[in-house]
């Protein structure tokens, strides 16, 4: 749990691998505050096969995500606190970008991986859980540009997010969740 008051012009990335047969809708990443249990959200619904980015309680929907189980994906969402806008970055691929809503997220937060917040640190619904792998998850309070993105993607020298750093994660386990070092390569 973090507390952080911020103004939020936000993007994330998450990079899972769904190793089930993941077919239902799941949530890869949720940041509630009090005000707003979706502050900044990333939502795979499986009905209509679309990535949905929330952002304070407003939602876009993003088709065209190949989000296929049994591989690593790359998922990324910037959002611009200022202008409102909102894009989704699938495996590398920028959608269009759309107005959502602007102004900070402020107050209190707590992000969760995996799980989808109704309420602030609670309101989970076990058959919204993510199953699977996730690694290199981070945040950053800036929208990142196109090339930051490329970079992350290629898992080449980006910048850690300042918000949430993977290789500075200050962490809690929930229940039954295995963590271990990434197979980068093989010998
Ligand atoms: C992220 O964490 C790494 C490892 O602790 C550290 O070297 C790096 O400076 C951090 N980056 C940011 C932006 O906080």
């Amino acid at each position: 749990m973090c507390l952080l008051v911020l103004l939020m012009l936000a993007s994330c990335a998450a990079s899972p691998q769904d190793l089930s047969d993941l077919k239902r809708d799941h949530i890869l990443f949720s940041m509630a505050t009090q005000t707003n249990s979706n502050a900044f959200l990333v939502y795979w619904d499986a009905t209509n096969n679309e990535m949905e980015p929330h952002i304070k309680d407003q939602k876009t929907e993003y088709g065209g995500c190949d989000y296929k189980p049994g591989m690593w994906h790359s998922i990324c969402s910037t959002w611009d606190s200022v202008t409102g806008l909102v894009q989704l970055w699938c495996d590398g691929r920028p959608s269009s970008r759309r107005f959502i809503t602007s102004g900070p997220i402020s107050g209190s937060t707590i992000t969760i991986l995996g799980q989808e917040q109704d309420s602030h640190g609670g309101g989970f619904d076990s058959k919204q859980c993510f199953v699977g792998m996730m690694s290199d998850v981070h945040m950053w309070d800036y929208t990142l540009s196109a090339c930051e993105i490329q970079k992350y993607v290629d898992e080449l020298n980006f910048t850690p997010g300042n918000v949430l750093n993977w290789s500075a994660l200050d962490f809690e386990i929930t229940g039954r969740v295995l963590t271990e070092d990434k197979q980068m390569t093989c010998h």
